[in-house]
C-alpha cells in the first residue's frame, strides 16, 4: 500500500475540527485589523525565492522543492509566502491601492527538512504583510496581530522576542565586526569561517554550540544601529507598550531569511519541544526590488506556522470548542416511511439544521445504534402510524425525554422556538 511522504501529515476527525476553529480565528482577527485575504499560487519561479529569500540562506540552499517542467523552466513550491504576496502585490498593480496594503493568507509551505516534531517538509503558514508602509506603528500593529492570535486561539506561555538587525547602512560596521572576530578567534566552524564574508548575519543564529560561545561578550547589532534605526526600534517599543502587550529584546534574534532589516521578532513557547518558534517576521524594506521591480515598497509582516500552534494547543490539554447544535436522526420502517424521512431530512438541511439519515439499509436497531454513533442530539422514528397522522415522538438521545411534533412543527422545534 502507498504511504504518504514522510514529513508530511493527513488531518481528520477532531484534528480537523481544531484546524478549522483555528482558521475561524485568524480570519476574524485579521478581518478586524482591516485586512484581507490573497491567494497566490503553490509554485513561483524559482528566481523568486533564490532572489527574495536569499541565495546563501539555508532554505535555498538546502530545503527547496525545485522542479523543472516540460519546456525546462525551473519551479519551486512555495517555501514561504512573503516573496510570492511582494510580487503579487507589484504584478497585480495594487501599489495603485489604498496604502498599506494589509494582505494576509493561509496555506501550504514547502520544505525539504528532516522531519522531527514540529518539523515538516509541508506544513502551514499563516501569515500577514503590511505593504507600503515604513513606519514604526506598523511594525508593532503587525506584532500586535501575532499577540492578539496568541491570546485568541488560547496558547499560553508564549514569548515574543524582538530585535533590530538595522538597515544595510547600519549593518556595514557589524559585519566588519563580526569578520574581525571570527578571523581572530580559534574554534569558529568551518561554515562560519566562509558567512563571515557572504552573509555574516548567519554567524549569529549558528546552530554549533561552540560558536555560540564564542560569540558571547561580542557586540551586537544593536551596538551599531545609526539614528534613523535606532529611533525606528525604539518606537517600535513604545508602540507595544502602550499595547500592553509583553515583549523580550533579545539580539541574537537575526532570522533565517536575507530580505529583512530593521525590526524581526520571533515567537517561542517552550512546550513544543526543540523546534519552540511559533512564528517569526519583521521588516523588508528591499525585498521588492531584490525580486526585479523598479519600484521600492516598504514592507512589514510575520508567518506563523499551525501545526506548532496545534501542537502547543495539545500540549495544553485545549481541544476543540465544539459549539452543539440540535441535530436530528430520522430513522424509518418501510419504504413510505423512507421516502418520507429523506424529505424531512433534505428539508432541514436546507434550513441549515444538522439532519441524518442512514443510507445503508439497516434495520430500526442498526438505524439507532447508528445514530448514538455520530451522536445526533434527537431521534425520530417513520412507520406507517407516523406518515397517517403525519407527527411522530421526537426523543432526546441523551435523556431519553419524548414529544410528540406535527411534521409541520419540526423545523421549529430543531430550532428551539
Ligand atoms: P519562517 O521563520 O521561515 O518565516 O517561518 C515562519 C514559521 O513557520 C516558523 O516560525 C515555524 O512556526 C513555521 N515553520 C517553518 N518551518 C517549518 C517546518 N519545516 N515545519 C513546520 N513549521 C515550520 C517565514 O517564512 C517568513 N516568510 C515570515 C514573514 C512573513 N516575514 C515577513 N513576513
Amino acid at each position: 500500500m502507498i504511504k504518504r511522504p514522510k514529513g508530511t501529515f493527513d488531518i481528520y476527525g477532531m484534528d480537523a475540527k481544531l484546524w478549522k476553529q483555528m482558521e475561524e480565528t485568524i480570519h476574524h482577527v485579521c478581518y478586524s485589523f482591516g485586512a484581507e485575504e490573497i491567494r497566490t499560487p503553490i509554485f513561483e519561479f524559482t528566481d523568486l525565492f533564490v532572489r527574495g529569500v536569499g541565495d546563501t540562506t539555508d532554505i535555498v540552499q538546502k530545503e527547496m522543492y525545485t522542479f523543472s517542467d516540460r519546456a525546462d523552466r525551473s519551479f519551486t513550491l512555495r517555501p514561504e509566502l512573503t516573496a510570492s504576496v511582494m510580487r503579487a502585490y507589484d504584478e497585480n498593480g495594487l501599489h495603485n491601492l489604498h496604502k498599506p496594503q494589509k494582505l494576509y493568507y493561509i496555506g501550504p509551505i514547502f520544505r525539504a527538512e528532516t522531519p522531527q516534531k514540529g518539523r515538516q517538509r509541508q506544513f502551514t503558514q499563516m501569515g500577514i504583510e503590511y505593504l507600503g508602509v515604513d513606519s514604526p506603528e506598523a511594525d508593532g500593529e503587525v506584532i500586535s496581530i501575532a499577540y492578539m492570535l496568541l491570546k485568541k486561539i488560547g496558547i499560553e506561555g508564549a514569548t515574543i522576542r524582538i530585535n533590530s538587525i538595522g538597515s544595510p547602512a547600519s549593518r556595514k560596521e557589524f559585519y566588519t565586526h563580526i569578520q574581525e572576530h571570527v578571523e581572530k578567534t580559534e574554534g569558529f566552524c568551518k561554515f562560519c569561517k566562509e558567512r563571515a564574508y557572504t552573509n555574516p548575519l548567519r554567524v549569529i543564529d549558528c546552530k554549533n554550540e561552540e560558536c555560540q560561545s564564542l560569540l558571547i561578550g561580542t557586540k551586537n547589532m544593536l551596538d551599531f544601529l545609526n539614528k534613523e534605526d535606532t529611533i525606528h526600534f525604539e518606537e517600535v517599543k513604545k508602540y507595544l507598550d502602550r499595547m500592553h502587550i509583553p515583549y523580550i529584546v533579545d539580539p541574537k534574534i537575526v532570522r533565517g531569511l536575507d530580505y529583512y532589516v530593521k525590526t524581526v521578532f520571533e515567537i517561542h513557547v517552550d512546550s513544543i519541544g526543540a523546534q519552540s518558534a511559533l512564528g517569526g517576521g519583521g521588516r523588508y524594506d528591499g525585498l521588492l526590488k531584490s525580486i526585479g521591480s523598479s519600484k521600492d515598497t516598504p514592507g512589514v509582516g510575520f508567518a506563523l506556522g499551525l501545526e506548532r500552534f496545534v501542537l502547543a494547543l495539545q500540549a495544553q490539554g485545549k481541544w476543540v470548542d465544539e459549539k452543539e447544535e440540535n441535530s436530528l436522526f430520522v430513522a424509518f420502517i418501510g419504504e413510505k416511511a423512507k421516502e418520507k424521512a429523506e424529505e424531512i431530512v433534505f428539508a432541514l438541511r436546507q434550513a441549515d439544521i444538522p439532519a441524518e439519515i442512514d443510507l445503508l439499509n439497516r434495520n430500526l436497531r442498526g438505524q439507532m445504534k447508528y445514530a448514538d454513533k455520530l451522536g445526533m442530539t434527537y431521534s425520530m422514528v417513520l412507520g406507517e402510524d407516523e406518515i397517517e397522522k403525519e407527527k411522530a415522538i421526537i426523543k432526546h438521545m441523551q435523556t431519553g425525554e419524548e414529544k410528540e411534533i406535527a411534521f409541520s412543527n419540526i423545523h421549529q422545534f430543531m430550532e428551539g422556538k
